[in-house]
């Protein structure tokens, strides 16, 4: 039985006043939600007050992204002990950072091997741009994302791995992919190049998120897929009715 997982990521949105003020308005409702795991990812600039805030509560904190070196001469990075300081998660190969900033499947590589190692949960995001999509390249760059951002990993550590898929195409557009859709490029692409490289078994125990437009009145359609774990949620989880709409659907779907 995979565990649902419902993380929010808030991108570069709130200052650490800001951060803490939309924990305090989530924290009531999602500490009742015991049965699925829910993750908060603010910017680096408010884990540590946050951090504060969630300390001794079953709700996870997560970074939104990492070097993969543990210290040095690296300008602006954080490495895997700073946010070992703070967090359990981090969000790792975010589309936003591999078109905006540079990372590729290797560097994703890297860092998820950071992450493990240093016993971290990653969460790695993988998907397809629109002309990717329109020309039919999904099941490539998917497969392709998956094998080279996972090799090396040992099978022993799979379990702990999350993978988030997030269609570019659907990020920030308010055009979510359909369910159906979304649990085909799993079951068809991810999952079985999961098994290629860890086995089916090690497979299966793997949390796949859907991401992308999830918003309260749309989660439950993702969340009865039985392919999809979960959401990475962006836009939606900076207001806390409905972030916690999401959370409260991911509950329900167990059910
Ligand atoms: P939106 O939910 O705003 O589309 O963002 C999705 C996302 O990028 C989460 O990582």
């Amino acid at each position: 039985m995979r565990i649902p997982f419902v993380a929010g990521n808030w991108k570069m949105h709130k200052t650490a006043a800001e951060a803490v003020s939309l924990v305090d308005a989530l924290f009531p409702q999602l500490n009742t939600l015991h049965t699925i795991e829910r993750v908060l990812c603010p910017p680096a600039t408010a884990l540590a007050q946050v951090h504060q805030v969630l300390k001794g509560s079953a709700i996870g904190l997560g970074a939104q992204n990492m070097y993969s070196e543990e210290a040095g001469a690296y300008t602006g990075e954080i490495s895997p002990l700073m946010v070992k300081e703070f967090c359990r998660y981090v969000i790792l190969g975010h589309s936003e950072r591999r078109t905006l900033f540079g990372e590729t499947d290797e560097s994703v590589n890297r860092k998820t091997n950071a992450a493990l190692a240093h016993d971290l949960i990653p969460i790695v995001c993988i998907g397809e741009t629109l002309s990717e999509n329109e020309a039919g390249q999904t099941a490539n760059v998917i497969i392709r994302q998956v094998a080279d951002g996972l090799k090396g990993i040992d099978a022993r550590l799979a379990s702990k791995i999350v993978i988030a898929y997030e269609p570019i195409w659907a990020i920030g557009t308010g055009k979510a992919a359909t369910g159906q859709d979304a649990n085909q490029v799993v079951a068809r692409y991810i999952r079985p190049t999961l098994a290629g490289i860890f086995g089916s078994g090690a497979a299966q125990d793997i949390r796949v998120l859907y991401g992308g437009s999830v918003k309260a009145d749309n989660a439950t359609e993702f969340f009865n897929q039985p392919e999809i774990d979960g959401a990475l949620v962006g836009g939606a989880s900076l207001k806390a009715a409905d972030f916690i709409g999401i959370a409260q659907a991911a509950a329900a779907s167990q059910q």
